[in-house]
């Protein structure tokens, strides 16, 4: 049986605690892993001066497979290159109902949605200026990294419930005209697809408002950032969204909150969208690999996790008392 490398980032705050719990579960899998633990985030500018060390960096660039905690104020030292240089061009980013937990749905609404969102360029292309009396970012789109986007978000359309909604701000900037056009053409590919178009602020509204009528949510890298926020928030907290980066042939698995230094007790971190990153990257490996067992092993997380919340038991934000460590328990007690 092939075992899998995994170059573990623990990160900050609440990083290292949820991802040991979602190590603790790919251990509990029918996957083999060998987990290598490497330093980046503001622990790591502190030890050593940086926040991305180049060993760091390096081991990451050479492994097919990462598995990422969230890192603190350093993030854009940390984040953006691990995209941007490991070419990371794709982030996909589910968000659903959950069993057992309070969402912000109406009554009897449910929402299963995922956000593709742009991962290399917009506003986080770093071409940035900041002097005594001004300061700009330039909102960079290409032809090929919107094509290729657009069809990452086309085929998984395709698997899920054929609806892809384009979101950007085309009544306002030149760049999002020129992305829309883009997706446009590439839509005419995929005649199966129910394709609409949507105004950002207007998605943000109608996230709220209705988000079960979202299948697949197409955009660009910043308003990416801030609808994948909203939508965990939908769904019932920040703790519960994972978030997987790829290239055609590499994964980078993280969730979409950050490392929540604030929260008082760290022992009670929600674990579930870290978890839920590992069974992304369980997926991820069953696809690129066909390897069966890790595709089912992906099901038996999941299922598990679905299982202990609808048990009522929770961490704290959720509504429940137990810890990081008694929730995941719980979670390999129900993976059978
Ligand atoms: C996220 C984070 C990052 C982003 C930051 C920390 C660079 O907010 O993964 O959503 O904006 O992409
Ligand atoms: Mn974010």
């Amino acid at each position: 049986m092939r075992t899998y490398k995994v170059i573990v980032l623990p990160g900050d705050g609440i990083g290292p605690r949820i991802t040991e719990a979602a190590v603790d579960i790919l251990k509990n899998t029918d996957v083999k892993f060998e987990f290598i633990f490497y330093e980046a985030g503001d622990e790591a500018l502190n030890k050593y001066g940086v926040a991305m060390p180049k060993e760091t960096m390096e081991a990451a660039a050479q492994s097919e497979l990462i598995l990422k905690g969230p890192t603190g104020e350093t993030a854009k030292q940390v984040v953006l290159p691990l995209r941007q240089e490991l070419g990371l061009f794709v982030n996909l980013r589910p968000a659903r109902s959950l069993p057992g937990v309070k969402s912000r749905l109406y009554e009897g609404e449910e929402a299963n949605l995922l956000i593709v969102r742009e991962n290399s360029e917009g506003l986080y292309a770093r071409i940035e200026t900041m002097r005594e009396e001004f300061a700009f970012n330039t909102r960079l789109i290409t032809r090929k990294a919107t094509e290729r986007i657009m069809r990452i978000a086309c085929e998984h359309a395709l698997r899920r419930k054929r609806k892809l909604t384009i979101v950007d701000k085309s009544n306002v900037l030149i760049s999002d005209v020129f992305f829309r056009n883009i997706c446009r053409e590439i839509s005419k590919n995929y005649p199966e697809l129910e394709v609409n178009e949507m105004y950002v602020d207007n998605c943000a509204y109608q996230l709220v408002k209705n988000p079960g009528q979202f299948d697949v949510i197409l955009t660009e890298n910043m308003f990416g950032d801030i609808l994948s926020d909203l939508a965990s928030w939908v769904q019932g907290g920040l703790g519960l969204c994972p978030g997987a980066n790829l290239s055609e042939d590499k994964g980078m698995f993280e969730p979409v909150h950050g490392a929540a230094f604030n929260m008082k007790n760290k022992n009670y971190a929600n674990p579930t969208a870290m978890i839920l990153s590992a069974k992304m990257m369980l997926d991820w490996i069953g696809l690129k690999h066909g390897d069966r067992q890790a595709s089912e092993s992906a099901e038996k997380v999941e299922n598990a996790l679905l299982t202990t919340l609808a048990q009522g038991k929770k961490t704290p934000d959720i509504g429940g008392t137990l810890s990081t460590k008694e929730f995941t328990v719980e979670i390999i007690k129900n993976m059978v």
